[in-house]
């Protein structure tokens, strides 16, 4: 696979070292990066100019650091008993994000998580592995990952001291499964705090929550955010200054009770792919504006039922890399619409430039039925599943 490959390239400025620590390295590396949930390599490739791989470097984890151990900063390789020099313990940036963690802790219902190994003043956060918390070489905190673990609470103002964070990720997957109740389900409640001043802030991952509010500022994340999830939550706006986040990839806000008007700003998002804003109460119209979305994959803007205005014609050419559309339950009209308003899912193959589809073979033709069921199935509470 491309994206692999990519990665292994990251290692080969490095000196060369006994075939068996390389391999270890890298494979350690490979499995963290596979991991990263969101956006995957391969799609990756697809909106980079290839700053993105070497970016990856920054993603180089505290434990994969170890074996660069010439890099300055950490003269002596890995040693435990680093986190407990006064040299690592005063940077005031690492005692301003362990600080951070545990105000997030407490704040957030620490004592009764799922799981919250490590977590506790004594231990360095990064040295002694704190549940869910990844750092990158230097010792600060890159991630933030604790799905499902019963995260309950507003979240602090502190949290925007994690100034490396590259994802954050508390959402909440299902609510039940097989008919049982999810115990683990996170509750982060009330308006999200500034994250102003993670620079690096690539993915957020917040859905099925209690959320109130995005952060009022959260397009000053907008150079990097490239994943913003915050399906099934109880957000009454769309971020502010939508045009500005260039490099968004994924906008899953379905699921809320969002009742702005529809942003004219999403024909200049030139790199979205993934826009899920089913199920809120969005209001004004479609326009010619969305037409330069060439890249998108996924517009489900179905079950807002004041949303009018048309798709335009266009969109059948432009949208080349479109895998279906979603306007059930939408005052959309116009061509488009007659074909798409009364289905769940209207796939690219429904509609072509003939405007019928009497050219089509039936090899041409997918199983549409099928397709569409799997994906009632599959997309009922979480959409991102069926993306993925
Ligand atoms: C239409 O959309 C509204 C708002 O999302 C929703 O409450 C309602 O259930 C939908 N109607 C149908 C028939 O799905």
């Amino acid at each position: 696979m491309r994206g692999h490959g990519a990665d292994a390239n990251t290692f080969q400025g490095f000196p060369a070292r006994p075939l068996l620590l390389t391999w270890l390295c890298s494979a350690t590396f490979l499995r963290r990066v596979e991991g990263a949930g969101g956006i995957t390599q391969d799609e990756q490739l697809l909106i980079s100019d290839g700053s993105w791989h070497r970016d990856q470097r920054k993603s180089i984890t505290l434990e994969t650091s170890c074996y660069y151990t010439t890099m300055e900063g950490m003269p002596y390789g890995c040693q435990y008993n680093r986190a407990y020099y006064p040299s690592y313990q005063n940077d005031y940036q690492r005692r301003a994000e362990k600080t951070a963690l545990m105000e997030f802790y407490n704040s957030c219902g620490g004592d009764f998580w799922r799981t919250r190994d490590n977590w506790n003043g004594e231990l360095d956060p990064c040295w002694d592995y704190w549940y869910g918390v990844t750092c990158n070489e230097h010792g600060y905190v890159i991630k933030l990952e604790l799905s499902d673990n019963r995260v309950r609470g507003p979240l602090p103002s502190a949290l925007g001291a994690l100034t490396s964070l590259i994802k954050l990720d508390l959402s909440s997957t299902e609510p039940e499964y097989h008919m049982h109740p999810n115990d683990e389900v996170n509750r982060v409640e009330g308006s999200m705090p500034s994250l102003a001043m993670c620079f690096q802030l690539e993915e957020i991952e917040v859905s099925g929550n209690l959320i109130l509010k995005l952060p009022d500022d959260l397009y000053l994340n907008a150079d990097t955010l490239r994943s913003l999830s915050a399906s099934r939550n109880q957000l009454r706006n769309m971020p502010n200054y939508l045009r500005r986040f260039q490099v968004l990839h994924t906008l899953e806000l379905d699921n809320n009770m969002i009742e702005d008007e529809f942003p004219a700003d999403f024909g200049q998002l030139p790199n979205i792919r993934y826009v899920h804003l089913q199920y809120n109460r969005l209001k004004g119209r479609l326009t010619q504006d969305i037409v330069p979305m060439t890249k998108i994959q996924v517009f489900d803007i179905s079950h807002n039922p004041e949303l009018a205005g048309v798709i335009p014609e266009q969109v059948i050419v432009d949208w080349a890399e479109m895998s279906y559309l979603s306007i059930l339950n939408t005052s959309i009209s116009g061509y488009i619409s007659s074909l798409c308003l009364d289905v769940p899912f209207c796939w690219k193959f429904m509609y072509d430039t003939h405007k019928d589809l009497t050219w089509a073979t039936v090899s041409d033709v997918p199983d549409i039925v099928g397709m569409t069921v799997d994906l009632a199935q599959t997309n009922f509470f979480d959409e991102t599943f069926a993306n993925r």
